[in-house]
């Protein structure tokens, strides 16, 4: 604590005798130096009526105004009577500032609000997808852009992201894929860490920090057929080993806040699941921070089935251990009957106030609700060139070389005709990505913008959309022709506009869709009869079915450039021409056709592990087993050689680590960065276990010809898996073979293996 005593109604109130009264008799929320935060705490909820308190599990949504966002009609008299905690969706420093001023000077006990807003990936500087931003395999990376993001959303006023997405997506149809880190557990936990720190900085308290949340808890991304808020009925084993591990980093990594997930694990809606609410989360992990349910989820426990009325399904969520209700309105308007008539006891209210409160406390609001907001500040911390300088880096370290035959790419920046075809190609809307904060197309840098700006002036640049992203109409089809045929190069911009993935957006085809494939078809043979090199830059938030145009000799290039944000159109403009040497791996994996999907890199064997020899085995008739691109697939302008892989030990007894050592030569004339990988997997144990599975990775940037040895350490924890028994399940490591494999991506490694001599159990 800073202040001894600090107290932020106006001297002017309270010199006013009545308020002063009021505010002494209610008592006042000034933070006092000698109170710890529990006694803080308690003596703030002593003051608290019923209402207020409900008021404080209570989120409600702003509405647009000419002004910008604002509250809906009655919002301020619903603050100035306590009866809201938080808003979300609304920003802006006069706003945020003016609402805020209500509820500390007007309001009967002077609490401020929390105001929530999903930045998800950039707030006004848009930064790529999370998705994208994984394949870069750089934390530090995603904790400076959650960082800037946070600079900018708490300048607007924003005090809580409902970031990061730390969900784990094993099947591209979800269209939600794109705002996690990909496919892998391990990697995802990795990311929820550097994003969390991002978002929160060294102080929670500091005015540049936001509270993060992780959300959705838990296995939204397990969802049937990947269709959005379905349901998921995985089993123990699955939630433990897949979909909880990021949640917990997010834990370990100090999160002030989670999200209930909108789905159903075996029947129970996670907005009412008890064992993960309270029992996992706050019993396991002791997490004391605040529950937040997911946009008007609350209510939907009607939909779902297991509440008649909104009273019950505000008991059930608020028993569970829901503490706030994200819009339904139902704990501050259904629940006071339910207290008053005994179905409802009080004690569970008081348990969520007080984690409201917490979180406020841990922001320091109480003692700065203001956070030096204003709209100087707002000003001059948004979209700055330092924000999109990081933007562009990000956007470059993002993309994945899929394919580049004969080395077409990196192209000469004084080709004299260059065209620019398709409809990603100029549409600045479709680099900002699903969830783009405030970020306007009007400043983000298109395909089109991009290569033009990247050229020498010799060369002259031209555009044909050819058709639009999603529609049937061949209409422009004759133009792009004519293009392709009238340039010396054709850079060909195809993939998902920015609403094609996202929240509610899942697809049961992966193709491109519309009409791009055959626009793809018309513009290569247009190419080929003139000899002319066609580079794909897909634009996309998802892994998509694209075997025609890897199988296709015409089209020798394909970057996945994904949708990165702001600076995007700079970013492609640097890999195509070679001011960035493209060093990114898929964080998921691409199928060759839907019906693959879920697929993922660590699966389990089978009792019948694909053979092609065998028909009675784990195959499919009419397409092969293996994927498009593996997990953690991506060429590099250089190349890079693996050798002499060593282990320190090749047995080892309870509780030891092994180091793996292998060494990695650049073998081509560029200078590159390569992400080496390492997987394992445990040959038998009493339960199966994944094929591999990843337990590191280093980025490591080398000369042409250069070498260099670099190792991993493998822990207990590493090798440790949930046992069998069921209902109680414990992390053990088993003694036996296990194989190491390094290399350059999930498919295409070198292998050791060393053996635990004994087995042991790993601590709570
Ligand atoms: C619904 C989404 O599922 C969630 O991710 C988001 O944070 C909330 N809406 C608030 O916008």
């Amino acid at each position: 604590m800073t202040s001894r005593l600090s107290c932020f109604r106006s001297f002017k109130l309270s010199f006013f005798p009545l308020l002063v009264f009021l505010f002494s008799s209610a008592g006042s929320v000034c933070v006092n130096a000698q109170q710890t935060e529990e006694q803080f705490i308690n003596a703030l909820l002593g003051k608290m009526t019923l209402e207020e308190k409900l008021g404080q599990l209570t989120q409600y949504t702003g509405r647009s105004a000419v002004t910008g966002p604002d509250v809906q009609q009655g919002g301020e008299e619903q603050i100035t009577s306590g009866q809201v905690g938080s808003f979300l969706n609304i920003y802006g420093a006069d706003t945020v500032l003016r609402l805020q001023h209500i509820a500390v000077e007007k309001s009967r006990l002077g609490i401020p609000l929390l105001f929530g807003h999903d930045v998800i990936h950039g707030f006004r500087t848009i930064f790529p997808t999370p998705l994208a931003e994984s394949c870069a395999w750089n934390p530090s990376l995603a904790e400076r852009d959650a960082r800037i993001a946070a600079e900018e959303a708490s300048a607007a006023g924003i005090n809580w992201t409902f970031a990061p997405m730390v969900d784990i997506a094993r099947d591209a149809r979800w269209g939600r894929i794109v705002e996690g880190a990909g496919e892998d557990t391990w990697l995802g936990a990795v990311f929820a860490k550097a994003r969390v720190h991002g978002f929160q900085g060294e102080d929670l308290r500091a005015s540049d920090s936001v509270m993060a949340c992780a959300k959705h808890f838990t296995a939204y991304g397990a969802a049937e057929a990947g269709r959005d808020y379905n349901i998921a009925d995985i089993s123990e084993r699955t939630l433990r080993e897949t979909y909880l591990p990021p949640f917990k980093a997010a834990v370990d990594a100090g999160v002030g806040s989670f999200m209930a997930s909108f789905n159903e694990i075996a029947g129970v809606p996670s907005t009412c699941n008890k064992y993960l609410l309270t029992d996992v989360l706050r019993k396991q992990w002791h997490f004391d921070g605040l529950m937040v349910s997911d946009y008007t989820a609350i209510l939907e426990l009607i939909h779902h089935g297991v509440a008649a009325t909104r009273t019950d399904a505000g008991i059930l969520a608020l028993e569970a251990g829901m503490d706030m209700d994200m819009v339904s309105g139902i704990y501050i308007k259904d629940l006071p009957a339910a207290i008053k008539d005994g179905r409802l006891p009080s004690e569970f209210v008081d348990k969520a106030v007080r984690r409201v409160l917490r979180v406020k406390y841990r922001l320091g609001l109480f003692d700065n609700p203001y956070r030096q907001l204003s709209a100087a500040r707002e000003r001059q911390n948004t979209l700055t060139d330092a924000h999109r300088a990081a933007a562009r880096e990000a956007a470059r370290e993002s993309m994945v070389l899929l394919k580049n035959d004969g080395a077409v790419l990196p192209l000469s920046k004084s080709i004299a005709k260059l065209a620019v075809i398709g409809p990603l190609a100029d549409n600045p809307s479709a680099m900002l990505g699903s969830w783009a904060a405030v970020g306007k197309p009007s400043e983000a840098m298109s395909i089109y913008a991009g290569v033009r700006n990247g050229v020498s002036k010799n060369t002259n640049v031209r555009f044909a959309k050819g058709c639009d992203v999603n529609s049937d109409d061949r209409s422009g089809f004759d133009e792009a022709v004519a293009l392709a045929k009238d340039s010396d190069c054709i850079i060909l911009a195809l993939g998902e506009d920015e609403h094609m993935s996202g929240e509610a957006a899942s697809r049961a085809s992966l193709d491109l869709p519309g009409v791009q494939n055959e626009l793809a078809r018309a513009v290569l043979s247009a190419a080929a009869a003139t000899g002319k090199p066609v580079v794909v830059v897909l634009v996309n938030g998802r892994p998509l079915t694209i075997g025609e145009l890897v199988a296709d000799a015409r089209a020798p290039a394909i970057l996945e450039a994904w949708q990165g944000g702001t600076e995007a159109g700079h970013a492609v403009a640097d890999v195509l021409f070679g001011d960035y040497n493209p060093s990114g791996k898929l964080t998921a994996t691409f199928p060759r056709v839907v019906g693959q999907e879920p697929l993922y890199y660590n699966h389990k064997n089978t009792g019948r592990p694909p053979n092609e020899n065998d028909k009675y085995t784990s195959k499919f008739l009419d397409v092969h087993w293996t994927p498009l691109f593996p997990f953690g697939y991506g060429l590099s302008y250089t190349t890079f050689a693996y050798s002499g892989l060593k282990l320190d030990k090749t047995e080892i007894g309870a509780n030891k680590d092994v180091i793996v050592t292998v060494n990695v030569t650049n073998t081509g004339n560029r200078a590159g960065a390569e992400v080496a990988q390492l997987y394992i997997q445990d040959e038998v144990a009493s339960v199966t276990r994944p094929v591999r599975e990843l337990r590191g990775f280093q980025k490591i940037y080398l000369k042409p010809g250069e070498v260099k040895t670099i190792s991993f350490t493998l822990a207990p924890d590493d090798l440790a898996f949930y046992n069998l028994y069921n209902l109680n399940m414990r992390r053990v490591v088993e003694a036996g073979w296990f194989k190491v494999y390094v290399g350059t991506s999930s498919a295409d490694t070198t292998e050791a293996r060393f053996r635990v001599t004994a087995s042991y159990r790993m601590g709570e």
